[in-house]
């Protein structure tokens, strides 16, 4: 029997319940911890929704043989497999801006937090202590963020940084120097030493890629001013955690603020002792508004994938794709 669409991770909200009326939607929000059942079941449907936690890899693919989309609700595909769905004439769509506001505000969430030693406050407070003088901070006034990754959220990052009166300098291979939107910062575009050796705060917005994997290592924190912040808000792989624990500890940089981690949930390590780390569990995008949008933008496109419209989103283009009946308005335009 052919079902419709199954859902992997917890994605819930009247979108879904939107696509549930028009299609069979099966809701498995913990299916993603057990990948031998969703090789068992996913051969029967013919869109998959997932977030960033199903690894949608070559195997599952293989067995994958009625599947037409696959919509990821967010913005890293790193758990997909992107070549292997082309191959296979799969569709890949995402929701590439609906929560980059809300990263970016966590972005700022984790400078504040930093300079200001918030956190470390609070835990001191809720001690029953008062101690004015051991929570001294910094301003962001007059500092200089370098943006590592000037795509979306990096944009909206150091656009917030720049009414907070900061500095923004930028690092990225992919963009050109007469990028309008650093011209609209009046950002500047350096090679990435230039920007550890500049910046105040040094914030990560790559995404995973075989050529991102362990970027901030050693060797780059050891570039990094012994008072700046480091912050991760896009992917746990960017970082190495050991590198960055030993630089903390050899106080080559004066704090770091991670939302994501090298592996989720994170082994227990010493990062977790430090006064001058932050760490949350990967909730960036987790504001109620970004997941209404993301959640309503990802179920409008496998919607309109599976009604045979062309998806709003797509993040591939597989030459063979999977055949989908072509709705007759489309047929006659
Ligand atoms: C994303 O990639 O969109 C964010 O990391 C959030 C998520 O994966 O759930």
């Amino acid at each position: 029997m052919i079902s419709n669409i199954l859902i992997t991770e917890n994605i819930q909200g009247e979108a879904v319940g939107q696509l549930a009326a028009e299609f069979s939607v099966t809701f498995l929000p913990d299916l993603w911890k057990n990948p031998a059942k969703l090789s068992e079941m996913i051969g029967s449907f013919r869109a998959l929704i997932v977030r960033n936690q199903t690894k949608v890899t070559a195997e599952l693919l293989s067995k994958a043989t009625r599947l037409e989309v696959i919509g990821r609700a967010g913005v890293g595909l790193d758990n997909i497999d992107l070549d292997s769905a082309t191959r296979a004439g799969i569709l890949v769509t995402s929701t590439p801006d609906q929560n980059a506001i809300s990263v970016a505000e966590l972005a700022m969430g984790m400078m504040l937090s930093l300079a200001r030693k918030i956190p470390a406050a609070t835990d001191d407070t809720r001690q029953g202590n008062w101690n004015r003088q051991k929570f001294i901070g910094t301003e962001l006034h007059g500092k200089t963020i370098g943006i590592v990754g000037a795509g979306k959220i990096g944009f909206l990052t150091a656009q917030r940084a720049k009414s907070f009166g900061m500095r923004v300098v930028a690092y990225d291979p992919f963009i050109s120097p007469d990028s309008i939107l650093l011209s609209e910062l009046c950002a500047e575009l350096v090679e990435i030493d230039e920007l550890l050796a500049c910046a105040d705060v040094v914030s990560s917005h790559l995404p995973a890629t075989p050529e991102t994997i362990g970027f901030f290592n050693a060797q780059k924190f050891s570039k990094m001013k012994p008072t700046a912040f480091f912050i991760n808000t896009s992917r746990g792989e960017v970082v190495s955690e050991e590198d960055l624990l030993q630089a903390l500890k050899a106080g080559q940089l004066a704090g770091a603020a991670l939302d994501v981690r090298s592996h989720e949930p994170p082994f227990k390590s010493e990062l977790e002792t430090l006064p001058n780390v932050v760490l949350t569990p990967h909730i960036a995008a987790f504001t109620y508004e970004a997941q209404v949008r993301v959640t309503r933008a990802i179920c409008e496109d496998v919607g309109r994938v599976l009604r045979g419209n062309t998806a709003r989103n797509p993040v591939n283009r597989p030459q063979n794709r999977r055949s989908v009946p072509r709705p007759q308005a489309e047929l006659s335009l």
